[in-house]
């Protein structure tokens, strides 16, 4: 069998009160409409369609960064949920059988999707839908049973009788739909409804009549779609505190989970450990037995096996080798590229730079569109004059190099193998191999004078 997912998208969320169409909102560093994506891709359903509407372009853009795949369809004016799935139909592919989603429901798992599957499957019916008995079931379409128990039908609230209203089971808006059934039924949607829309409730009603419905009950938390902006942070917090668990599960150690914050797209391995108040986003990937301690952020960043990074670090695009020791306050910024056991301190701040196997840079500097060689030491103070106002500039500093503290390197520049230039130097030309830069003023020393600078000084604030 071969399952299709449509993903209705196109409405523009007026409850947001956003100029950003609703599906693209962020939630635990992805937008509402890729989990949806991300659950029917886990579940190999191919292909899957999105239903784009308002802010079509940005909608289209954001799903395919999610899936390359996936295929779009336009729904031009939004007619009701029946009419977007008809938008969809001519995208379907070879499936046999339709997986219906919602843009703005990020919380239902590959899991319970699947579970839905499995039961209409064994139930052998057209459809099949997951429901769920909410405490305030205001807005939702009520499930209608009959007197044995079966659905029979759903009724939204606009529609209901005063006793239907009374009804605290809901349609979750998810279905799994029998693709010719689906074609078939489509055709015989009406508006004959109070909003005067294209209800894909109406199916229901039509495949009960034709055989059993299979429904799926799941807790209400999975089910909350977001309609506001209260909805969205509900919503993320159920996100977050997920992600704290797959972290757990994956073998990590966090010392204080409520103030973990980890995307969805990061990957945290076994044997990590992360400090009070770390934000892990975007890319990154935390590798086995490395330590975070926290505050600290680190964004689309690779932290290898064994590094280390101590507290209040903010890394964004950067590669921390293994056994690296970063903080802390230190910052890496992109292309920061640190191979095993470097040591980066606190108040250095790397950007566009390598930094060899085993080098340090311990504190205060600045090292930007640079490489620093294997073993070499960069003194305290150090700053690389990357740029002139107008071009960016290579500093290119060889193996077991030494720089003195308070160090100012004005690229283009190359520094020899086995270098040493002298603290305090101002180093604006090459330095060989093994030679010694010094690039500052001579010091004089002038023997008692101090007694009579310091009696100046004393005259001028007028003093006695
Ligand atoms: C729908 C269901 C309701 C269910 C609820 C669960 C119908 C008629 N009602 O109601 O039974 O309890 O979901 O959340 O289906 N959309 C389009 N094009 C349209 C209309 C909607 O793409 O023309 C998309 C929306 O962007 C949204 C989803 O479909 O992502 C649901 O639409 P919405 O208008 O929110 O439906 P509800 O009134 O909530
Ligand atoms: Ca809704």
């Amino acid at each position: 069998m071969k399952t299709a997912a449509v993903i209705l998208a196109a409405g523009q969320g007026t409850r947001m009160k956003s100029a950003l169409p609703k599906v693209l909102h962020q939630a635990a560093g992805l937008p509402l409409v890729a989990y949806p994506i991300r659950a029917a891709r886990a579940l190999n359903c191919d292909p899957v369609v999105v239903v784009v509407g308002h802010g079509a372009d940005a909608v289209t853009a954001a799903a395919r960064a999610s899936w390359p795949q996936v295929r779009t369809a336009l729904q031009k004016e939004q007619r009701g949920t029946a009419d977007a799935v008809r938008c969809a139909l001519g995208e379907l592919g070879d499936a046999d059988r339709v997986l219906i989603l919602y843009g703005d429901c990020p919380l239902f798992t590959a899991a319970t999707l699947g579970r839905l599957i499995a039961r209409v499957e064994k139930a052998r019916a057209a459809l099949g839908v997951i429901t769920a008995v909410m405490p305030d079931p205001t807005g939702y379409g009520r499930m209608v049973r009959n007197a044995a128990g079966l659905v029979v039908g759903i009724v939204e609230h606009k529609d209901c009788t005063d006793a239907q209203r009374t009804i605290r089971e809901v349609n979750s808006g998810i279905y799994l739909v029998d693709r010719a059934f689906l074609v078939d039924a489509l055709t015989r949607v009406g508006t004959g409804n109070s909003q005067r829309e294209f209800y894909l409730t109406d199916i229901i009603r039509m495949a009960a009549d034709k055989g059993a419905v299979a429904d799926l009950p799941v807790p209400a938390e999975e089910m909350a779609g977001v309609n506001n902006r209260a909805d969205l942070a509900g919503a993320e917090g159920v996100l977050w505190e997920r992600n704290r668990r797959a972290a757990l599960e994956a073998g990590a150690s966090l010392r204080d989970p409520p103030s973990t914050f980890i995307e969805s797209t990061v990957t945290v391995e076994g044997d990590v450990t992360l400090g009070h108040g770390v934000m892990l986003g975007g890319n990154t990937v935390v590798r086995a037995g490395a330590r975070v301690d926290g505050p600290s952020v680190i964004i689309d960043s690779d932290v290898a096996a064994g590094a280390h990074v101590k507290s209040f670090s903010h890394l964004e695009g950067a590669r921390v080798g293994a056994r690296a020791l970063v903080g802390p306050y230190a910052r890496l910024r992109p292309e920061a590229v640190l191979e095993e056991e470097v040591h980066v301190g606190n108040f250095v701040e790397v950007k566009k730079a390598t930094l060899r196997r085993g080098a340090k840079a311990n504190h205060l500097s600045y090292l930007g569109d640079a490489t620093v060689g294997e073993k070499s030491n960069v003194g305290a103070g150090t700053i690389t004059c990357n740029y002139d106002g107008y071009g960016k500039y290579l500093t290119d500093i060889g193996r077991d190099v030494f720089i003195g503290s308070d160090s100012v390197l004005v690229a283009p520049l190359k520094i020899g193998d086995g270098a040493y230039v002298a603290a305090g130097s101002v180093v604006t030309d090459d330095v060989p191999a093994n030679a010694l830069a010094l690039g500052r003023g001579r010091q004089v020393n002038k023997d008692g004078r101090a007694e009579q600078v310091r009696a100046e000084a004393k005259q001028r604030a007028g003093r006695k």
